[in-house]
């Protein structure tokens, strides 16, 4: 192997996304092939900013989440740093440094911002100088929603059909200028999540009866989101949301044992959303593997929907975001795109 040529370190933003059609299921666990398509927003307000530094003295990389080496995800770091040597015909190691300014595991797409941050970094670390979807399908062999955070404003992610998952990558299909909705996010809990993604997956296409009815599904809920964005239809993209985010987990609850993310305060906020509706607010609702409600609305809806969330009981803390841009290299110091 030659030594690396790439310009030895970089640094990358990469934002949060949550999936308006939902992705629960893997074809291919060691690829980290997903089951079915999703479609997603990207966030502005939730990143992630991760620094790849080669260093030929190393033995092994080095990874440090928020300060600690002790934390989740350091395998698949590793997995997905050879994979990127291999790529480049480097031998050296790299040491990784990584800050989220939100909550880890806790059902918000952490994992997302954090793989696409890393893949983007090490891709300029590296020399590499990969396209947008040859990074989002390396992004996904770190976590399956990573590989929708490589691009900003609406994007889908395609199931794709090839064994080795080079189909298997996202695309976008609106940028958020094109439709700049806005997310309001009840945080309930603030814990990390007792069952991971991955785990749930895995075990609710183990055992619940009703998984390839929801994979059967996904094909026409996908094909409706991609209308209502390209249409700009709030009405249309509430329904398939909603659907797609309550089949999810009616589908992980079915698992034996099943999965249960909710806690109180979240089926209360799902409530204040829809009476909200009700009331002609434009709002709807979806959640992830977590207790976290993310309400998301037209911008004249948005302080509306945050004060009445902020009422629910169990509620601690409200985000909030707009849509944001793909990841992208940074100065380390100013932060401003490179
Ligand atoms: O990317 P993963 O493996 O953490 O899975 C994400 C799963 C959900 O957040 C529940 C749904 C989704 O499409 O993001």
């Amino acid at each position: 192997m030659n030594s690396h040529a790439g310009s030895s370190r970089a640094s990358a933003v990469a934002h949060a996304n949550f999936a308006l059609v939902k992705y629960w299921g893997k074809r291919d666990a060691v690829l980290n092939l997903p089951d079915v398509g999703s479609i997603s927003i990207t966030l502005d307000a939730l990143w992630t900013r991760t620094r790849v530094a080669i260093d030929p003295a190393l033995e092994h990389d080095r990874f440090e989440l928020d300060g600690r080496t002790d934390g989740v995800g350091g395998d698949r770091v590793c997995t997905l740093l050879a994979r990127m040597r291999e790529l480049a015909g480097s031998a050296a190691r790299a040491r990784v440094s990584s800050t989220n300014n939100f909550p880890t595991g806790a059902g918000l797409a952490s994992s997302a911002s954090g793989f696409a941050a890393l893949v983007t970094a090490a891709d300029r670390a590296y020399g590499l100088g990969l396209p947008p979807e040859r990074l989002s399908a390396l992004a996904r062999i770190g976590s399956g929603s990573a590989a929708r955070s490589i691009f900003g404003g609406y994007v889908e992610m395609h199931r794709g059909m090839r064994a080795d998952g080079s189909d298997s990558v996202a695309a976008p299909l609106a940028e958020a200028e094109d439709w700049p909705l806005e997310v309001v996010i009840a945080v309930s809990d603030r814990r990390r999540k007792s069952v991971g993604s991955t785990e749930g997956m895995q075990r609710t296409a183990a055992t619940s009866p009703f998984y390839s009815a929801w994979v059967a599904n996904q094909p026409a809920d996908l094909a409706r989101a991609r209308e209502a964005i390209a249409a700009r239809d709030f009405e249309a993209l509430a329904e398939v949301s909603e659907a797609s985010a309550l089949a999810m987990h009616g589908l992980a609850m079915s698992a034996r044992p099943g999965l249960l993310y909710f806690n109180a305060a979240t089926m209360e906020c799902l409530h204040r959303i829809r009476q909200l509706r009700a009331e002609g607010v434009a709002v709807f609702f979806t959640v992830d593997a977590g207790p976290q409600v993310k309400a998301i609305c037209g911008p004249a809806a948005a302080d509306a929907v945050a004060a009445a969330l902020a009422g629910v009981p169990g509620v601690t803390e409200i985000l909030r975001s707009g849509l944001g841009a793909g990841a992208a290299c940074v100065d380390r110091e100013t932060a401003r795109p490179t």
